[in-house]
């Protein structure tokens, strides 16, 4: 394979609130990532559409929410000068490479998308095309910078299979056109998915077996980014463990999932292992562990949430840190979709 520019990108859907989930698997893994390559951080609002307004909660909602997402990105630390900080709709080129990348899918490819098949529920005829083709929008997302790495959630991880399947199809089925352009044996990296740590799957404060989510009906289920310390305290108070001491080892957390989120939610907060936090709690009381979790927890995302409050009350300075990042998104995109063009055979204004 061709050697890439590396380059990172990642995107966070701008739908309800975001919770620790989405931090603690996504956003603060963004933030260290800044000093080892190029990072671009996009809010992904066409995503958002592909469920019902009534879900998203309207125009005015989603405005609200793409300025929320931005604030979270600044508040964890991403710098919007050194990196680049847009949201999707503003950067017309996601949306030109999806109708290539929905061309280079195949149907059976999207039929084993579990993410469609949860969000769709029951009623699949009535699911929009824009969720069943949700993945190429995505893959168009990464390729369209050429990106080499993607931090994300391990739910994310069969998008991304698909968007390295896209990426050495075309490959493959250009390859002449590839080479004749100049870009030798391969257009498309293929990206590797960024999944580690203790973080990568949170799970419901109510239930260990379900993921986090912003769909959860239950608001206990989760801890929002913009909780305060008291709701935050009461959530993790309320959440749902088993009634033996916790274990001194990793392997005992198997086959406690309310337990071993807890854990791992605790050691993703302080940047260790589980291993670590066994080895301070492990043998004690639930009680004393939620105490300490409830300190370390209030601690980290305490000035979190008010730096996005701060933030979102600003949202001029919010819109022009989105329209510079989608100056600068533009013009590395611009670029790799006249080459695809090339390399597709469409002709082009030159
Ligand atoms: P979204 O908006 O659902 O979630 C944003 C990020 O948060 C992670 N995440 C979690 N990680 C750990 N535990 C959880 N309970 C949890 N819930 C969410 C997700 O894995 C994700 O990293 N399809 C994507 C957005 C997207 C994207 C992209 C991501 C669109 N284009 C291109 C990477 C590259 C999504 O719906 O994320």
């Amino acid at each position: 394979m061709a050697a890439f520019k590396e380059r990172v990108f990642s995107g966070v859907q701008p739908t309800g609130n975001l919770h620790l989930g989405n931090y603690l698997g996504a956003i603060a893994r963004f933030v260290p990532l800044q000093e080892k390559y190029d990072c671009i951080y996009c809010v992904v609002d066409m995503h958002a559409i592909t469920m019902p307004p009534s879900v998203w909660g309207g125009p005015q909602e989603l405005k609200r929410q793409i300025r929320e997402v931005t604030a979270a990105f600044l508040a964890a630390g991403i710098d919007p000068k050194r990196h680049i900080v847009f949201n999707q709709s503003q950067v017309s080129e996601h949306a030109e490479l999806a109708w290539i990348c929905n061309c280079i899918a195949r149907i059976g490819w999207l039929n084993r998308m579990t993410q469609f098949k949860e969000k769709a529920g029951k009623d699949r005829e009535n699911a929009s095309v824009g969720l069943y083709s949700y993945p190429t929008l995505m893959a168009a997302d990464i390729l369209v910078y050429r990106a080499t790495h993607v931090p994300v959630g391990e739910d994310q991880k069969q998008h991304l299979e698909l968007t390295r399947d896209v990426a050495q199809k075309f490959n493959n089925d250009f390859a002449e056109s590839i080479a004749a352009c100049g870009f030798g044996e391969a257009f498309f990296p293929l990206a590797e998915p960024l999944i580690q740590g203790p973080a990568m799957r949170i799970m419901s404060l109510r239930d260990g077996t379900k993921k986090m989510s912003k769909s959860d009906p239950s608001d206990n289920s989760r801890i929002n980014l913009t909780d305060d310390a008291d709701t935050i305290a009461q959530k993790i108070r309320k959440a749902k463990t088993d009634p033996e001491p916790l274990p001194s080892e990793e392997k005992g957390l198997e086959g406690r999932p309310e337990a071993d989120n807890l854990v791992g939610i605790f050691a993703a907060l302080k940047g260790v292992s589980r291993t670590d936090v066994l080895r301070e709690f492990g043998g004690g009381q639930f009680s004393v562990f939620k105490a300490a979790l409830i300190d370390l927890a209030v601690d980290r995302l305490g000035p979190l949430g008010a730096e996005m409050k701060r933030l979102v009350d600003d949202p001029a300075h919010i819109d022009a840190v989105l329209s510079d990042g989608a100056d600068r998104a533009r013009a590395i995109a611009r670029p790799v979709m006249d080459a695809v063009k090339d390399i597709t055979g469409f002709v082009r204004r030159g």
